[in-house]
């Protein structure tokens, strides 16, 4: 059998942690200078894969083969010699050091003294990011630049080391769209140079506008392998899930927007540090208000200064017609506000603690009883969350750190949403959930505001944002520029060019 149009191949790959099986039998392989896309639901094995493939965990049983031959990749080192890089979600940079230095870091062109010679390292990662195509300054301190400046620096440090396939997981989770779309020319530019990519993604419009080839996985084995022309979104949608599902992202109009009495939210002329300047709006209970901007437009800040974190300069905010202090995020909870953060690693979650603490630290105030906790009812309300939001951890016990992506965004919501807030702010909510669990969030949502809360949502989806929003706010500088209803966005477009400024 020919196989040198494969850099890599992954032959009946098992792998299991404590007894528990989370790949079976999978095989995966990769040509050259291919996108391969690599899909499925939170928790199917996609990162466990590619993990196995970068020696971070050895596979239990199967086989890899680099450009046909059968290799041991046994640590990140061997992987990075058999020519596989990775692009980390978490990234993996010094940044105290410069792009060069962190380049490299651990390959740097020693000088006769046996010193680093940063001058060599200038010049090489000048080179690398020229051939790139970009533009970065490989004297800057890397902890100065900006989220895609380290995915660049990851990028050209893999290059440099000679990387022949690049293993991206949810690069663009973090970037802004016009950064998105930089990196998928880069990903390009890397292609037609014979570099292979293995993007894993859980937003199909990358998946269509990148790859070439698919595979599914579920449950931890292989679905499908296929070219993207030979299969439509539909059966990828359902192949991922597990079942169809339709219409998620289109809007249903609502009618239960409570339009007497106060309402639940009132913030008049707030200003806060740079972000937040003179901001004014009402929310009604039933309501979502999505908060549309781009990168830097104040949005997150603003959500931040409503639930406590950062203080509010002047202005103030009404929680039910009363005038509410919100000097801290204790004190926003007990007004009934909860904030499911954008930053859920450093900001939702504890990761070493279980997931179930994680899911009551919110509660404890409920869950006392003298000075003990009600365990029981500790251990029944945390089961009934897991089970709701269909988190998938093998025991509630588990250090949240072991659950996939997705689902660690799952317990975030499920931990604020078990304190029963009447006003929701929920930033980015789906960033990194699948498909299937994105548009249950979207109907959670929609159930809230039926119930009479108010919801807060900000999203840098477009189409996210306009299937649930009765209303959208447009931010610019920090400061409201558009109110528009629901009723009066035509389409995607509209809604861009609103958040244009145009
Ligand atoms: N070190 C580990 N110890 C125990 N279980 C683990 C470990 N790493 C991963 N798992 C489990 O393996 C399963 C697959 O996880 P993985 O991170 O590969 O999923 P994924 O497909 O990348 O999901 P997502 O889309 O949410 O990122 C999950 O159930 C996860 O909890
Ligand atoms: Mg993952």
């Amino acid at each position: 059998m020919n196989t040198s149009d494969n850099v890599v191949e992954m032959h009946s790959i098992s792998k299991g942690f404590n007894g528990v099986s989370v790949l079976k039998d999978v095989s995966f392989d990769v040509r050259k200078g291919e996108v391969h896309a690599l899909a499925g639901g939170n928790g199917a094995g996609k990162s466990t894969l590619m993990k196995i493939l970068q020696g971070v965990y050895q596979a239990d049983e199967g086989e890899i083969l680099i450009g046909g031959q059968p290799v041991a990749i046994k640590s990140i080192q061997d992987a990075k010699a058999a020519g596989i890089g990775m692009v980390f979600q978490e990234f993996s940079l010094v940044p105290s050091l410069t792009v060069a230095q962190n380049i490299f870091l651990a390959s740097e062109p020693l000088s006769a003294g046996g010193l680093i010679d940063d001058r060599a390292a200038v010049r090489r990662a000048k080179e690398i990011f020229a051939d790139m195509e970009v533009n970065v300054d490989p004297r800057a301190e890397v902890s100065r630049l900006g989220t895609a400046y380290w995915q660049l620096t990851e990028i050209a440090k893999a290059l440099s080391q000679d990387a022949q396939v690049l293993i991206m997981d949810e690069p663009t989770a973090s970037l802004a769209r016009h950064e998105s779309e930089a990196l998928f020319e880069l990903i390009d530019r890397l292609k037609q140079r014979g570099i292979s990519i293995i993007y894993i993604s859980h937003r199909m419009d990358e998946v269509y506008r990148l790859a070439d080839r698919i595979t599914i996985l579920r449950d931890g084995r292989r679905l499908l392998t296929d070219a993207l022309t030979d299969v439509t979104p539909g059966q990828i949608v359902e192949g991922i899930v597990g079942k169809k599902i339709e219409g998620q992202m289109a809007y249903r109009a609502r009618d239960h927007v409570a339009h007497d009495g106060p309402p639940l939210l009132e913030v008049h002329g707030l200003n806060a540090g740079r972000r937040v300047r003179d901001v004014s709006f009402a929310l009604r209970p039933g309501e979502i208000l999505g908060l549309a901007g781009l990168m830097g437009s104040g949005r997150t800040e603003l959500a931040r200064v409503l639930f406590g974190i950062d203080r509010l300069d002047s202005g103030e905010v009404l929680i039910r017609g009363k005038k509410t202090n919100l000097a801290s995020p204790q004190q926003a909870i007990d007004a009934g506000v909860a904030l499911i953060p954008e930053d859920r690693r450093a900001q939702g979650l504890i990761l070493d603690h279980s997931v179930r603490d994680n899911l009551l630290l919110p509660l404890l105030g409920q869950l006392r009883r003298g000075p003990l906790l009600d365990s029981a009812k500790g251990k029944e309300l945390s089961s009934s969350l897991i089970k709701k939001f269909a988190v998938k951890v093998a025991h509630p016990h588990r250090p949240v750190r072991l659950l996939s992506g997705g689902n660690q965004q799952k317990v975030v919501i499920a931990k604020w949403l078990g304190t029963d807030p009447d006003i929701l702010i929920l930033d980015e909510p789906t960033a990194g959930v699948d498909i299937g669990t994105k548009s249950e969030i979207l109907d959670m949502i929609r159930e809230l505001a039926n119930a009479g809360k108010a919801v807060i949502v900000i999203s840098s989806e477009y189409p996210e944002l306009l299937a649930v929003s009765d209303r959208v706010l447009v931010l610019k500088d920090g400061t409201v520029i558009r109110d528009i209803p629901r009723s009066d966005i035509a389409d995607e477009e509209y809604l861009q060019l609103a958040v244009q400024g145009v």
